[in-house]
């Protein structure tokens, strides 16, 4: 008969293992960030979840508890450097009859460790500073923070209250008592402020002014910035004196969940006659819109577009819809030629043109990467630049911070 693994000295091996890798891969630096991952049970934070498979067509997740999986294989799986799902479309999972799920969006997770400990280690905190987190999900992230700073100095914000509550009791059963907060991480929380450290760990389509109002002067705010197509990347600020704060894209790379309130439209918006809207040639293709650094500043300059391609049908020839739900804008892409494009665009921005002009001077700068460009946000205003503050920019979408 196969006996039972015992579960905390297995996990620990495993933690150990995911530790060395994280460390060898240049992820996790600090002595103390390697001594919280060394230390916190993952497994008290994912019981079960759905990872991942390899299956073609469309992404398929599947279950992974100690009883469908088995305790060991569960284990080996919650210490393996992966994305963990813990919910999908914003419902809670029902866990009487798991079966893989196909085509959901996830919206809450155990995001990837490689990604937690980079952040963590871009964080800079330093003994006795306070740190606010929002996006609390499973609370490992919370955790590995109360392990290096003491519970006593973080908060964490979760908007989803069933999220929240098994946060809670995962960190309840690790000893650790933060200050959790079940509501929109994007007001921030005035009565603990100030904050010496704002981390997000949902992405957002601006830095909402209240984490900048509730930092103190010479506080980083780390976040992701995405828009309704892509991520833009990770940006760490700098909070001035005032209601100012300033920095730049430390990377391209990471991608989170939206954070909830800032989420597309469910409809992708009214798809133009075919004789709507004004024709002319372009030299760029659809293909600018997926490949990194062009999409990058496609992201930036049409921050509430999403597209769609569709291929050729009785005469149709195969076309890409860009389209701008939030105020009708759109431009249709069909091939002409070789490199040679017929866009015909329409509302009341010219979506193409401005797209263009702005891969226009990213090219003349040399195509520069994620890590050239910066922010600067103040009360009234967030613009994205290239190279220094004086550099071209690109207003942010802002809008008001929640009450
Ligand atoms: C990627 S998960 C967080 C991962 C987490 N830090 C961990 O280690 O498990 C993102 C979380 O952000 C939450 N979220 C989304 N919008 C939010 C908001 N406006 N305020 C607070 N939390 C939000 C989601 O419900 C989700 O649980």
């Amino acid at each position: 008969m196969a006996t039972e693994p015992d579960i905390d000295s297995t996990a620990a091996d495993l933690r150990h293992q995911l530790t060395t890798r994280l460390a060898d891969t240049g992820r996790l630096h600090s002595p103390q960030w390697r001594a919280a991952v060394a230390t916190i049970p993952r497994h008290e934070f994912v019981r079960r979840f759905y990872r991942e498979t390899d299956a073609p067509g469309l992404t398929t997740w599947a279950p992974v508890t100690p009883e469908l999986s088995g305790v060991e294989e569960w284990l080996r799986q919650v210490y393996a450097d992966e994305t963990l799902i813990t919910q999908f479309d914003g419902r809670e999972i029902d866990w009487s009859d798991p079966q893989p799920i196909i085509g959901a969006h996830p919206t809450s997770s155990s995001t990837l460790p490689a990604l937690v400990v980079s952040m963590l280690e871009e964080l800079q905190v330093h003994d006795g500073m306070n740190v606010m987190e929002i996006g609390t999900g499973t609370g490992y992230s919370t955790a590995l923070m109360c392990h290096r700073l003491g519970a006593e100095q973080v908060t964490s914000i979760e908007t989803d209250p069933a999220v929240a509550a098994r946060a809670r009791d995962a960190l309840d059963r690790c000893g650790y008592a933060p200050r959790l907060i079940v509501g929109d991480g994007l007001a921030g929380d005035p009565e603990g402020a100030p904050y010496d450290r704002v981390i997000a760990t949902c992405g957002v389509r601006y830095i909402p002014h209240a984490w900048v109002r509730q930092a103190r002067p010479g506080g980083l705010i780390l976040a992701t910035l995405r828009g309704w197509m892509r991520s833009l990347g990770l940006v760490r600020l700098t909070i001035d004196h005032g209601e100012r704060a300033e920095g730049r894209f430390v990377t391209g790379d990471p991608s989170f969940m939206i954070a909830r309130q800032q989420d597309a439209p469910a409809s992708l918006g009214m798809i133009p006659a075919p004789d709507d809207g004004a024709s002319r040639t372009t030299p760029y293709g659809p293909d600018v819109l997926t490949q990194a650094g062009s999409g990058f500043v496609a992201q930036l300059v049409m921050p509430s577009a999403r597209f769609f391609s569709t291929p050729a049908d009785n005469g149709t020839p195969a076309g890409t819809y860009v389209l701008d739900a939030t105020d009708k804008s759109f431009a249709v892409l069909t091939r002409k030629g070789q490199d040679e494009w017929n866009v015909r665009q329409g509302g009341p921005v010219a979506l193409w043109d401005v797209l263009e002009n702005a891969l226009d001077t990213w090219r003349a700068a040399g195509s520069p990467k994620p890590t050239e460009f910066g922010i600067t946000v103040t009360a009234t205003d967030q613009r994205v630049w290239l190279g220094s503050t004086d550099g071209p920019n690109w207003r942010l979408p802002i809008a008001a911070d929640p009450a």
